[in-house]
């Protein structure tokens, strides 16, 4: 028996990377899934695995950055599996790079509308029906950028120190009320993002494994893991937290 029996999870960014594998994960572990992502196309993929597996999952066409697409998908977990118990908010995007006062404006704009404003969408949505459910699981994808900066990247350090802020003071407002709400700050991990800028810049695979002292890049596997176990009753006592799960990327 899984450790989320019977549970309702909704996954962002669902089609792919991180969030396929989380999705698939959580119905390992028992639970009914919401994948939900704009690609329609992947986000139906991540379903026909997971029924492959005997799991159930359903897909919903949703933009985090748009408040309304945000209500629908919760409001579809409850109508299709009448309510929500965890959530794993990890839609992203990659992010122009540039040094700061060059940095594209439309760029950072559409960067803190997906990772942070989608973020604040989307638990804005999720904890009144937690709370419907006497408390829940919330687990936000920051990044290890979310904990240091790294050079050229305004929109995405910025947002995803954000996103550590924001999941702080979601644990504090709703912790006593049984809504655990933490986030995971990955390291480079193999996913589609990932791929897509090793392919523009082949010398970049081996500088990626020079910044992560395990001497390798993660697997999307590896991050869904952690994410997942964040929101089980294994984690029953960990509250807002920022955890790194990067192959010591933050350590130095
Ligand atoms: N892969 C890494 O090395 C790494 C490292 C640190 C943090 N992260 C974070 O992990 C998360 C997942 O990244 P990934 O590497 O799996 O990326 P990915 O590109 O493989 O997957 C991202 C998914 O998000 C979806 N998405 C993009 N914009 C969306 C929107 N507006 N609404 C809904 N869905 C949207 C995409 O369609 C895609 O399915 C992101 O938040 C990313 O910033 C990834």
């Amino acid at each position: 028996m899984g450790t989320l029996e019977g549970k309702v999870a909704v996954v962002t960014g669902a089609a792919m990377g991180i969030g396929r594998s989380s999705a698939e994960i959580f119905s390992r572990e028992g639970a009914s899934v919401v994948v939900a992502d704009i690609d329609e196309a992947g986000g139906r993929g991540t379903v026909d695995l997971i029924e492959a597996s005997g799991g159930q999952a359903t897909f919903i066409r949703t933009d985090v950055s748009v408040p309304s697409d945000v209500a629908a998908m919760v409001a579809h977990a409850v109508d299709t599996y009448g309510g929500l118990d965890c959530a794993h908010n990890n839609a992203g995007i990659a992010a122009p790079l540039a040094p700061l006062a060059e940095y594209p404006d439309d760029g950072w704009d559409r960067t803190i509308a997906v990772m942070l404003s989608g973020v604040y969408y989307c638990m804005k949505a999720e904890i009144p029906r937690m709370l419907e459910r006497g408390g829940g699981a919330i687990v936000n994808t920051a990044s290890g950028v979310g904990l240091v900066a790294y050079p050229h990247q305004a929109a995405y350090t910025a947002s995803k120190h954000g996103v550590i802020g924001l999941t702080k003071v979601a644990a504090l407002d709703y912790g006593a009320q049984g809504i655990r709400v933490n986030a995971i700050c990955p390291g480079t991990a193999r996913t589609p993002m990932v791929d897509e800028a090793v392919q523009r810049d082949p010398t970049l695979d081996a500088y990626l494994k020079t910044l992560h002292p395990i001497g390798r890049i993660g697997e999307a596997s590896e991050v869904a893991e952690a994410a997942v176990w964040l929101c089980t009753p294994a984690a029953s006592f960990v509250l807002g937290v920022a955890l790194p799960v990067d192959g010591g990327y933050v350590v130095p």
